[in-house]
């Protein structure tokens, strides 16, 4: 379980802070939703350590992590236009997840084995900026899943994207959440998404989350 509590932070100039307080279960999809500019992605950050808060607590498994920087957390985080490299290879953007220190045909084999699983299997040598919006996507999610980081932080990551696209990243965004057993936490202002996905909903009011 991620219990973060009573995170609190305001950015210079601000009267009154944010405090956030919120539970996320292992296997399970998260949402928040708010108004733009509501704080959603102030509260990603605080979670993934980008911005430091003044007080509170946050905890995966019992371990506190606010003492850890970004890249030590055991936080995965995917935003809406995902930062891959598009003149490299799906495989070559997706081997980016793997902890260094294994070697060539290990690695080959576990990026094969990503890709397969978030449905491009056999497109390893694919160029990114050939692949679609949603394809992009899923190679995020290799690089993702190659992290086998215990929590995943999703900001709007789905709304570039069609209908029908969106649809099915986001059935794949929930059964990778099952069976890797992520505590995923979705920021998403589209009712349909929360609606599929979330097993908890809170919402930003006045710089706080509601449950729903
Ligand atoms: N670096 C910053 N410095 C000052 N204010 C900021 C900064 N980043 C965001 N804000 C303000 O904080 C509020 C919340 O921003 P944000 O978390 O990005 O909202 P959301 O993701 O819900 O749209 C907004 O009013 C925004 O203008
Ligand atoms: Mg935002």
């Amino acid at each position: 379980m991620l219990i973060a509590t009573d995170l609190v932070f305001s950015y210079p100039g601000q009267t009154e802070p944010y405090r956030f307080s919120l539970e996320a279960e292992a296997g399970e999809v998260t949402a928040v939703s708010g108004a733009s500019g509501s704080g959603k992605s102030t509260l990603l950050d605080l979670l993934s350590g980008f911005l430091t808060p003044v007080y509170g607590s946050l905890t995966v498994y019992g371990e506190p992590l606010l003492h850890l920087p970004p890249e030590t957390r055991p936080i995965s985080l995917l935003l809406q236009a995902d930062n891959l490299f598009d003149h490299l290879s799906a495989a070559e953007n997706a081997v980016l997840g793997i902890p260094k220190g294994r070697d060539k045909a290990e690695r080959t084999q576990l990026v094969a084995q990503a890709l397969a699983e978030v449905g491009l299997g056999g497109m390893d040598e694919q160029i990114t900026s050939t692949l679609s919006g949603g394809q992009k996507q899923r190679v995020a999610l290799a690089r993702t899943l190659l992290r086998a980081r215990p929590v995943l932080l999703l900001d709007e990551p789905f709304s570039a994207l069609d209908d029908t696209t969106r649809a099915s990243v986001r059935d794949l965004v929930a059964s990778l959440t099952k069976k890797h057993g992520w505590h995923t936490v979705l920021v998403s202002h589209h009712s349909d998404d929360i609606a599929a996905l979330a097993s908890r909903h809170y919402q930003i009011v006045e710089k706080k989350l509601e449950r729903t």
